[in-house]
């Protein structure tokens, strides 16, 4: 049996939340992480008293020092972790003309320098034990393209290529790197988004787009943070280990291949 010591990245709400919902009843131990520390003592507490022993640590994952501190805190609090998903991400909603340089560096610095700072720190402790599990969370933008998310989604094409190579390096070290690619999930996030959207476009419009939308989900509904943080868990166990490179859609159908 290998140990199950988990940290989830972006925890503190959201789909992060709810995959640590589910991680704490079978790990020995978890650390949410989060650049809302406050939040992530609070999530923590909200956790704890399962099975496993939960921590929450602040650290913004565009700073490489603020995840190699992190990083040693916990190998010092709950061992060497094994597992690891990054959930954080942010979201800006703007057409690619109207947007600007600062607005595509923000994004990639997050999206794809954060979990490149976050797979270079906890990787290593991986490699030298001789097993890991590893998500990282994408979106089906990257896939179709998504008006006013371009650069969201060109990030997350990256995080998708960058998974997938580093898998090729270390797959033969028992450490397995996949991806969730989730379409539209009730969260924060997407509730801020859809806010905006409905402030610029007014009721009526917006009613109109909503149920648009709705028609490209031929399972009828939206995800929940639930549905997500299901096929992410899976992805943790040992029932996955011949599961190495694949970018795994949760999306009720939106996308298909
Ligand atoms: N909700 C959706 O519809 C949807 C769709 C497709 C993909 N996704 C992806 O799923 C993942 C989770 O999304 P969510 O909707 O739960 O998001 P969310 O906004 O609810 O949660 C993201 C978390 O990341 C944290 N975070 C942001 N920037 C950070 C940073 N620099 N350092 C550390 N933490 C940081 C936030 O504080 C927050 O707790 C994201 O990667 C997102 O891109 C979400």
């Amino acid at each position: 049996m290998n140990r199950r010591i988990a940290v989830v990245v972006g925890g503190v709400q959201g789909i992060g939340f709810a995959v640590c919902q589910k991680l704490v009843q079978d790990c020995e131990s978890l650390a949410v992480v989060d650049i809302n520390g406050a939040a992530a003592t609070k999530a923590a507490k909200k956790l704890s008293g399962e099975n496993a022993k939960v921590i929450g640590l602040g650290a913004d994952i565009t700073d490489k020092a603020q995840v190699a501190a992190a990083r040693k805190t916990i190998e010092d609090e709950l061992g060497s972790p094994t597992i690891l998903v990054n959930s954080a991400a942010i979201v800006d909603d703007k057409r690619f003309l109207e947007s600007s340089p600062e607005d595509w560096k923000r994004m990639i610095d997050v999206c794809l320098y954060g979990p490149m700072n976050v797979l270079h720190e906890f990787l290593p402790g991986m490699v030298d034990g001789g097993y890991g599990r590893v998500v990282c969370l994408a979106s089906d933008s990257y896939k179709l393209g998504q008006a006013r998310l371009s650069y969201y989604a060109a990030a997350k094409g990256g995080v998708v290529a960058l998974v997938k190579s580093i898998g090729q390096e270390i797959g033969r070290n028992g450490v397995n790197l996949n991806v969730v690619s989730p379409g539209a999930t009730n969260t924060e996030m997407r509730k801020e988004r859809e806010k905006g959207l409905m402030e610029e476009m007014g009721p009526e419009k917006y009613e109109k787009r909503q149920k648009a939308v709705l028609r490209l989900y031929p399972a009828g509904r939206l995800g929940e943070p639930d549905d997500v943080a299901s096929a992410v868990h899976f992805l943790t166990t040992d029932n996955a280990s011949w599961i190495m490179g694949q970018v795994l859609s949760v999306n009720g159908g939106f996308t298909m291949a």
